[in-house]
């Protein structure tokens, strides 16, 4: 099987979708940020510390890496697919799932401790979700709403795919 490559808001629930998603097809499971954590030693926050440029650089040298990939699920960070470049890599990479969170439900759960972009709150959410949703729209191969339950949104997902 190719790759499955989740992309997807900030807090929509890529990686735990992900890992159940790997742990059900018997494939292997990548987190990108933890990929690029682990390359450089250095956490999300300390490399924005940097200029939110050197994450992303790195983030390109993640999908071209990553797009050599096999049998495995990867779940993307939520800015991953804006440089076209990025774009390019990932859909190289295999199927491409949005998987699509109501701002309001993201805003009611998601973790701010370890996402430089919502230092100021989670307000910059909706202003991210204009911007990226066409991005996100144009991408996808297959599109998930995430307004369920975990099992509910895996089950969608597998449908879809099959
Ligand atoms: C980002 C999302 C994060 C991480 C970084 C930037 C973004 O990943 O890559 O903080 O631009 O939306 P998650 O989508 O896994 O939170």
């Amino acid at each position: 099987m190719t790759n499955i490559v989740l992309i997807g808001m900030t807090g929509s629930g890529k990686t735990t979708i992900g890992k159940e998603l790997a742990s059900r097809l018997k494939l292997s499971f990548i987190d990108m940020d933890d990929f690029i954590e682990k390359q450089v030693g250095q956490s999300i926050p300390e490399l924005f510390e940097q200029g939110e440029a050197v994450f992303r650089s790195l983030e390109t040298d993640a999908c071209i890496k990553l797009a050599d990939a096999t049998d495995t699920v990867i779940s993307t960070g939520g800015g991953a697919v804006l440089k076209q470049e990025n774009q390019k890599w990932l859909k190289q990479a295999g199927v491409i799932v949005w998987i699509d969170r109501p701002v309001n439900l993201i805003v009611k759960d998601i973790e701010t401790a370890h996402r430089p972009l919502l230092k100021n709150g989670t307000e910059a959410l909706y202003t991210l979700f204009e911007e990226r949703q066409p991005v996100y729209e144009a991408l996808a191969d297959v599109t998930v709403r995430n307004d369920q339950s975990l099992s509910e949104t895996v089950n969608d997902v597998l449908n879809q795919l099959t």
